[in-house]
């Protein structure tokens, strides 16, 4: 039997894991199989269940599903506890194994894709939900000069901080004198068609500004265009991560610059 693998979420159908992780097969010579599984809210849990009755291996876990993968497994990596949510889970005989490649993903995409080096450089991080807490961790071990987490709802981002010294948190009118080299975007906003309460400003020259959202232009990435800034959506963020995941399943990592040219293509 080939080995077996999907993508649980809700809703889950639009989502591009199966066709990355069968370019990254192809090109790894591996036989694999990726599927995709829509769980009912609350019906998480008998989902992985059954798919691991049927052989499953391995699963990436996506909305609204992270934080109850995290809090199902039997073992946990230590940047899955940093983001308290998995997006990886490994099925292995009664063992669940949670991990969180998706921090990985956001780093591995500013080096490797837009070549953006994070040490030394003043960082805003945008929102303080699960998209947020992911990337924190990660971003403090690129050793960027400042990071500051701002929110719409201030206390969510002081917390954070709170949790990830040296972090910085609050309001967006905390920061709203400061100039950022990096702005990235993990709030929803951008799927209501709203922009954070950040103005052109808060970039500084020769900035990047990244929106985790991908698939659509945002008034976020609208701003900093407007602004002079480059502008860069999550689309390599999901590649990267999935090629993490890979790795963690396969024992090798693919070569994610064809795929991530391919959907960029299309
Ligand atoms: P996720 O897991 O995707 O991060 P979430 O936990 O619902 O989802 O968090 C959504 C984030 O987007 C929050 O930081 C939210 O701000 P609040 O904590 O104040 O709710 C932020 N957000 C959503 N819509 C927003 C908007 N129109 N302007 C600013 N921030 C917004």
């Amino acid at each position: 039997m080939v080995d077996r693998y999907a993508v649980i979420g809700n809703p889950v159908a639009h989502s591009k894991s199966p066709w990355i992780h069968a370019q990254f097969a192809r090109q790894t010579g591996q036989a694999i199989e990726y599927g995709v599984i829509l769980a009912p809210i609350g019906g998480f849990s008998r989902a992985v269940a059954e798919f691991r009755a049927a052989g499953g291996l391995g699963a990436n876990i996506t909305l609204p599903f992270k934080q109850e993968a995290f809090r199902l497994a039997s073992r946990t990596s230590e940047r899955a506890r940093a983001a308290q949510a998995a997006n990886t889970l490994v099925l292995d005989g009664d063992a669940l194994f949670g991990d969180n490649t998706d921090g990985a993903g956001l780093i591995g995409d500013l080096r490797r894709n837009l070549g953006f080096d994070l040490a030394g450089k003043r960082v805003l991080l945008m929102g303080s939900g699960g998209a947020a807490q992911g990337v924190v961790s990660p971003l403090l071990e690129s050793r960027p000069a400042r990071l500051a987490i701002a929110n719409r709802t201030a206390q969510r981002a002081l917390v954070l901080a709170q949790r990830f010294a040296p972090a910085a948190g609050g309001g967006y009118a905390e920061f709203a004198g400061e100039q950022f080299d990096l702005v990235i975007n993990a709030t929803s906003a951008g799927l209501s068609e709203e922009l954070p309460a950040v103005a052109k400003a808060i970039f500084a020259r020769g900035a990047l500004a990244y929106d985790m959202v991908y698939g659509r232009d945002t008034p976020f990435l609208r701003l900093a265009r407007e602004a002079g800034a480059a502008a860069s959506d999550g689309l390599g963020m999901l590649v990267e991560q999935a090629a993490e995941s890979f790795l963690l399943w396969r024992g090798v990592r693919p070569d994610t610059a064809p795929v991530l040219a391919a959907l960029r293509g299309a």
